[in-house]
């Protein structure tokens, strides 16, 4: 299946340099050489589905921030400028975010790579079967073309998870499964239980200014062969208004959101998924697809924006609980 506005081929040429970055090197060099290719506008999974790069989110959208009409008109705006995959979750103002992306998809369903998460809540018993039925009837379709778990909490049965999303995945309900919010540690867990090999993304936090899966999940992914989904790529609206963002914007002749989500896709591994309810905005954020940033660029954004001392600290915990894990199971 094929999501993306055009074709061209895949590759990830950031997976090098992340790995630098993770074991020390400057994250300047490493930016050098992820930048020389042009940017590629879509991503394959391993299952060989080829996704838009850039997709839209939805967590505040039927919360009256803008109309519905407008946000309606957004996500329809996206969709006809090659994002072509909506993410959603139950969670998500119980459900109402659904419920408009219905309304945007029902004349369309074909052409989007739907995706929504179930909440760990919901995942004992028939929980995830139950949670997934509730979403396919709130989002009108007779099946998710992703469904992810939206998080772990410490006493997620992966295992279980993994068996009830693979039940679904045969009998047609979801076409792949993935994660979110899973730390490298997280990912080793399922990667341990049977099938949990078969998880075709793991979304994330990954922005200009919170860049810490650089230091260990990218290469991770990468090393998988695995793509990761950006949420927040605009850093909840924080980047909007970036100095530095600002001033490439200026030369590009584009907008500051532009550039942060150029920034984001600019490795060829990852989809973005910003969201807005306001047709502008969103007109400005599908200009990253065709914009290429410059090595010079990057090298000016992530000196801005360098990776900070808390999160090589927080990937260093991770890794030393890796660490101990493997040095336990090798006991
Ligand atoms: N898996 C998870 O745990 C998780 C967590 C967080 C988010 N997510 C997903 O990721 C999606 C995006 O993340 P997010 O909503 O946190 O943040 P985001 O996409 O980084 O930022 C969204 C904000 O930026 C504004 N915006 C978008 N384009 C703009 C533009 N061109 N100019 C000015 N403002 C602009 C939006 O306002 P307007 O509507 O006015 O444009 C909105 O306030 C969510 O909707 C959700 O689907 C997943």
């Amino acid at each position: 299946m094929d999501f993306a506005p055009r074709p061209s081929a895949y590759r990830y040429p950031g997976a090098s340099a992340m790995i630098d970055v993770a074991s020390g090197a400057s994250a300047q060099a490493a930016t050098a050489r992820a930048a020389s290719p042009p940017l590629e506008n879509r991503v394959k999974f391993q299952d060989g589905t080829i996704v838009s790069a850039l997709g839209q989110g939805s967590w505040h959208l039927a919360q009256g921030r803008h109309s519905q009409t407008d946000e309606e008109e957004a996500l329809r705006t996206g969709l006809a400028l090659g994002m072509m995959l909506i993410d959603t979750a139950e969670m998500y103002n119980d459900g109402r975010s659904e419920e408009l992306i219905n309304h945007v998809i029902a004349d369309q369903r074909d052409r989007v790579f739907l995706l929504s998460k179930v909440l760990p809540d919901h995942t004992k018993a028939d929980g995830i079967v139950r949670a997934c039925e509730a979403s396919l009837a709130r989002l009108g379709t007779d099946h998710l073309d992703l469904y992810l778990l939206h998080w772990r909490n410490r006493d997620t049965d992966l295992s279980g998870v993994v068996a009830a999303f693979e039940s679904l995945r045969e009998r047609g309900k979801i076409r792949a499964w993935g994660v979110s919010n899973f730390k490298v540690s997280d990912m080793e867990d399922l990667f341990d239980v049977p099938d949990g090999h078969r998880c075709a993304t793991n979304q994330v936090l990954y922005n200009l200014g919170s860049r810490r899966i650089e230091l260990d999940l990218l290469p991770w992914c990468e090393q998988h062969g695995m793509p990761v989904m950006a949420y927040s790529p605009l850093g909840g609206s924080a980047l909007v208004s970036d100095p530095a963002l600002a001033r490439i914007a200026a030369e590009r002749d584009c907008s500051a959101t532009a550039v942060a989500l150029a920034w984001a896709l600019r490795g060829g591994n990852i989809i973005a998924i910003p969201e807005s309810g306001s047709k502008r905005h969103v007109k400005e954020n599908a200009v990253a697809l065709s914009l290429t940033l410059t090595p010079q660029e990057l090298e000016i954004l992530e000196a801005a924006h360098p990776v900070g001392s808390g999160d090589v600290l927080r990937s260093l915990l991770d890794r030393s609980k890796r660490w101990v894990r493997s040095f336990r199971n090798a006991l």
